[in-house]
């Protein structure tokens, strides 16, 4: 025995003593590798503001808010200061046991929310949300199929997938929820697919994942008057617009439409996790003890994130200045890209912008990142996005926008 341990100790030491510097990009690869195109070799290890920054201290302009998250900068002072406080005074309590930073949150995010969805369930992704928003839909219309749009996105569960279009994404996962696709901004289709068997309209206000793309009002009301007509709940997906991202609270306002659920995630625990839907008086009516439920929605750690969240959009002005920069930053991109053959369109709603090029745009974001130090999204396979935090300055628009311009024109050389 004692021989085989000091055998084991040697064969164990000698990797250990000529070990290579451990490499993050290296081990993520290897362990948690599989699901995504990683865009180059650069490990982030902290963030500040509109920053991210790497191992090397190297920074990067992060147009991207890490998946339209971060609306409020990467480490908000207030949200950081609120995890804190939350995570030296209690973390977890079930949801059988009342608690007073969730009862705060609730009552905050109900104040934000439109008046008709006063009743919140507290998730943990955006996709939870749109599972537990079908499930409420069922349960509140006792059918089962639900109608979405074409490029549409609402998340990789099962349920969320069965709405979502994107067929990359759904293939070899079936079968799914029967779910008919009509064209997005087909209000004559819409109007046709939606029947007595129809148990809920699946809609985002502006597609996000498919090129920023917006809904025209007559698309939306007449999801709205479908809906109401053939007794279906309206639920509509604010996870990526919510909370600012648009120009408004809620791109619901754009449209003037009044959904039955409104789903939100990614802006609203200041870039904490957490997911949640909203839904109205009549449909809170049909619940049970037991009809939903989820371990860790609505810890008080998450709440604490997402009450100082909701403070810093009220007291720093940040919807409305979302309006304001994301129409100059169009602008300037515009200005900056005139003339070049490459660029097909401009377009967005507040700080949700899209440049889409007559080219792939995999090259570009990874120019853009490794030569620029700017890092934005796509959205489809030709569509650069833009989510900035909504607290990005005037300065850091300009070096976005003209590093931007750089980037594409560099292609085109
Ligand atoms: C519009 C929309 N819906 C749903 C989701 C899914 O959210 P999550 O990734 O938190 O599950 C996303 C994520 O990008 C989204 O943009």
């Amino acid at each position: 025995m004692a021989a085989s341990r000091v055998q084991l100790q040697k064969h164990w030491l000698v990797p250990v003593l000529t070990l290579p510097k451990f490499k993050y990009a290296d081990v993520e690869e290897k362990i948690l590798g599989g699901t995504t195109a990683r865009r180059g070799d650069i490990v982030i290890t902290r963030g500040e503001g509109c920053w991210l920054f790497d191992e090397d201290d190297n920074k990067y302009l992060d147009l991207g808010s890490a998946q339209g998250v971060a609306m409020l900068g990467h480490c908000h002072p207030g949200v950081t200061e609120a995890i804190q406080e939350q995570a030296a005074t209690l973390t977890l309590c079930p949801s059988y046991l009342y608690n007073d930073t969730r009862a705060e949150f609730a009552k905050a995010l109900v104040d934000v929310l439109p008046k008709y969805l006063n009743n919140v369930f507290l998730a943990n992704s955006g996709a939870e949300a749109m599972d537990g928003a079908l499930k409420f839909a069922r349960l509140f219309t006792k059918r089962t199929a639900f109608v979405a749009a074409t490029k549409g996105f609402h998340g990789r569960t099962m349920g969320a997938l069965s709405v979502t279009w994107e067929p990359k994404y759904r293939e070899g996962f079936g079968p799914l929820f029967e779910t008919t696709h009509v064209q997005f901004n087909d209000a004559a289709a819409l109007d046709k697919a939606v029947t007595d068997q129809t148990a809920a309209v699946v809609l985002e206000v502006v597609q996000g994942e498919s090129g920023v793309n917006v809904g025209t009002p007559d698309f939306l009301k007449t999801a709205q008057r479908v809906c109401k007509e053939r007794g279906a709940v309206l639920i509509v997906d604010e996870i990526q617009t919510g909370f600012g991202r648009t120009g408004k609270w809620f791109a619901i306002e754009h449209a003037g439409i009044e959904p039955d659920i409104m789903c939100l995630a990614k802006g609203l625990g200041g870039g904490f996790p957490m997911g949640a839907f909203a839904y109205t008086k009549a449909i809170r009516e049909v619940l049970t003890p037991g009809a939903h439920g989820s371990t860790f929605g609505g810890s008080p750690l998450a709440c604490a994130a997402g009450l100082a969240a909701i403070e810093a959009y009220k007291d720093e002005g940040l919807i409305q200045r979302s309006g304001i920069l994301g129409a100059n930053m169009r602008n300037q991109l515009r200005g900056a890209l005139e003339g070049v053959a490459m660029v097909r369109d401009i377009r967005g709603l507040g700080l949700m912008i899209a440049v889409e090029l007559r080219t792939k745009v995999a090259p570009v974001l990874k120019s853009l990142m490794m030569n620029h130090g700017v890092i934005a999204l796509p959205a489809g396979p030709t569509v650069l996005r833009l989510l900035p935090p909504l607290v990005i300055s005037e300065k850091e628009i300009d070096i976005g926008v003209q590093a931007i311009a750089k980037a594409i024109k560099e292609l085109k050389a």
